[in-house]
C-alpha cells in the first residue's frame, strides 16, 4: 500500500484521515516516521505554513506528505488572528486567552460587524507535484461563549449556514459537515481516491 505522511501529531486528525483513506493509503503521522522535532511554521499565510511543514517532511524523510493549517479571519480586525490563531494571546496555545483577546477587541461591535471565517489550507506534495486544497466557512463572532464541545474558537463562532448553534454546541459530525477543515479534507480525499 502506498505510504503517505500527514504532518501532524494530532491523533484525532490522523484517525479521521485513516478512516477515509485507509483502504488505499497507509497514513503515517510524524511520530510514525520518527519526526519529533519542531517543524518551523513561520510563514505569513496559512498556505505557506502548510507548505513549509509538508516540504520539511519531504526533504528530511523522503515521503510524499500533506499538511494542514487553519486560521480564523475576523473582518473587523483586518483578518486577525489569521495565521496567528493558535498563539494570538500568548506563545502558548491558550484557547481561553485567545478567545478573551478576540472578545475584548470586538467589544461594542454590533452583530453585523462581527463577520469572520475559518479557512483551512492543505498542501499535498506527491512525487514532484504540489496540490492545494482549501475549505472555508463563514460565520459571526458572538459576544460570549456558547457550548462546551470542540476546541479553539468554537464556542464563539456561529456559522452562517447553521441553525444558530456555535461549533461548540454541535456534534463533531454536524460540525465536520460544514466546517473549513471538513471541506478541505473532503477535497483532498476525493483527489487521492480518484488516483489509481
Ligand atoms: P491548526 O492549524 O489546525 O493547528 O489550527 C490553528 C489554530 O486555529 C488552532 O490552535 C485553533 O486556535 C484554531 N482552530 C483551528 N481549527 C479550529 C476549529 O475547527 N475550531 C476552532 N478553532 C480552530
Amino acid at each position: 500500500m502506498e505510504k503517505i505522511v500527514f504532518a501532524t501529531n494530532n491523533a484525532h486528525k490522523l484517525q479521521e484521515l485513516r478512516q477515509m483513506l485507509g483502504d488505499r493509503y497507509e497514513i503515517l503521522g510524524l511520530a510514525d516516521i520518527g519526526c519529533h522535532e519542531d517543524i518551523p511554521e513561520t510563514a505569513d499565510q496559512i498556505e505557506g505554513n502548510a507548505r513549509m511543514k509538508a516540504e520539511y517532511v519531504k526533504q528530511h524523510y523522503g515521503y510524499d506528505c500533506f499538511s494542514d493549517d487553519t486560521g480564523l479571519e475576523i473582518d473587523a480586525l483586518d483578518g486577525e488572528p489569521g495565521v496567528y490563531s493558535a498563539r494570538y494571546a500568548s506563545p502558548g496555545h491558550d484557547s481561553e486567552a485567545n478567545i478573551d483577546k478576540v472578545l475584548s477587541k470586538l467589544e461594542g461591535l454590533a452583530h453585523d460587524g462581527r463577520t469572520a471565517r475559518f479557512r483551512t489550507a492543505i498542501v499535498l506534495l506527491q512525487g514532484n507535484e504540489e496540490h492545494l486544497f482549501e475549505g472555508q466557512v463563514e460565520g459571526i463572532i458572538l459576544t460570549e461563549r456558547h457550548g462546551t464541545g470542540g476546541f479553539g474558537y468554537d464556542s464563539i463562532f456561529q456559522p452562517v449556514e447553521g441553525d444558530g448553534r456555535t461549533f461548540a454546541q454541535m456534534s463533531p459530525q454536524d460540525k465536520n459537515s460544514i466546517s473549513h477543515r471538513g471541506r478541505a479534507v473532503a477535497k483532498l480525499v476525493e483527489f487521492l481516491n480518484s488516483q489509481q
